[in-house]
């Protein structure tokens, strides 16, 4: 809520009852307060769809109220009338006459001249790897490396599964603003951001990769990305700041496990 503008307008009203306007004046006032409620009252912006199905009611409101009682009618059509009939009124009623269909013509032309757009550039979505990286002080060379703990899904189903808990809550830590509840590339910030944070779903993505070449963009994010990639402005962050490496190899783990997908194998590679 917008304090200020609330307070504003209520203020403003109280103000004017205590002035006893006409009731054009009075229906006018309110007309504007409402508006400024609807559009500005609120730190959310409300979209505009909304702001005219409120003004709509709110104008129908209006209109009824006056239209329920002759007095009103008589008080709101007595300055239009007048307005409109008496001499001195010459001058401003022209003008208004020529505002009207100019107005119209504005908005016409206004809403056909959109903004240009940013052309859009071809980029390499999945660009080749640097060799290896280095991690937390350790190298791992993302052309060969597998994930070190893939071998467990085997051998140890119970330490898998820890780790597979593990990567679920790193996940849903620090990923799913972005990627996504489903890892869908829905998560709440999604729409913000150019390129859209990756759908894991998508059969395009994780499952034609290796877990290393995952790894190396969880730990390196977009600022490891290579020149050949650009022009990127991807919101991926740099994870190495912030997580283990086992957090990041359990999170490739879970990347998977959620999406039912399989990583490409190392051997295809060579
Ligand atoms: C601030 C938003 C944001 C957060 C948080 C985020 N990502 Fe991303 N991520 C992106 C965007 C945007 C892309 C697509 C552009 C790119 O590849 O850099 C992406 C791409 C990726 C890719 C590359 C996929 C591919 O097909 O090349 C992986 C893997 C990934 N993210 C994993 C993660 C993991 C794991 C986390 C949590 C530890 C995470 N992301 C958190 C925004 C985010």
């Amino acid at each position: 809520m917008n304090t200020w503008v609330i307070l504003g307008a209520i203020v403003a009203l109280v103000l004017m009852r205590l002035r006893k306007p006409s009731m054009l004046t009075w229906a006018a006032a309110w007309w504007v307060a409402m508006f400024a409620i609807v559009r500005y009252g609120f730190t959310v912006p409300v979209p505009i769809s909304v702001v005219k199905l409120y003004m709509g009611l709110i104008t129908a409101g209006l209109v009824a109220y006056v239209l329920t009682d002759e007095e009103r009618i008589e008080q709101v059509c007595q300055p239009v009338l007048a307005f409109m009939t008496q001499k001195r009124f010459q001058l401003p009623l022209l003008a208004t006459m020529l505002a009207i269909p100019a107005l119209f013509a504005w908005s016409i032309y206004a809403g056909m001249t959109r903004d240009p757009q940013a052309p859009a550039f071809a980029r390499t979505v999945h660009p080749a790897p640097p060799d290896e990286i280095t991690v937390h002080d350790n190298t791992v060379s993302i052309g060969t490396a597998d994930n070190p703990y893939r071998a467990l899904e085997e051998t140890d189903p119970e330490a898998f599964g820890a780790r597979l808990a593990n990567g679920r809550e790193v996940y849903y830590a620090n990923c799913f603003y972005c990627h996504g509840d489903i890892m869908a590339g829905e998560g709440m910030y999604a729409h913000a951001l150019n390129p859209i944070p990756t759908s894991f779903q998508d059969p395009g993505t994780i499952a034609m990769l290796r877990e290393a070449f995952l790894f190396w963009r969880i730990a390196k994010g977009a600022p490891g990305l290579p020149e050949e990639g650009g022009p990127w402005a991807s919101a991926m962050p740099a994870w190495e700041s912030f997580l283990t490496e086992e957090e990041m190899w359990n999170v490739v783990l879970f990347l998977y496990e959620f999406t039912g997908h399989r990583p490409r194998a190392v051997e295809e590679h060579h």
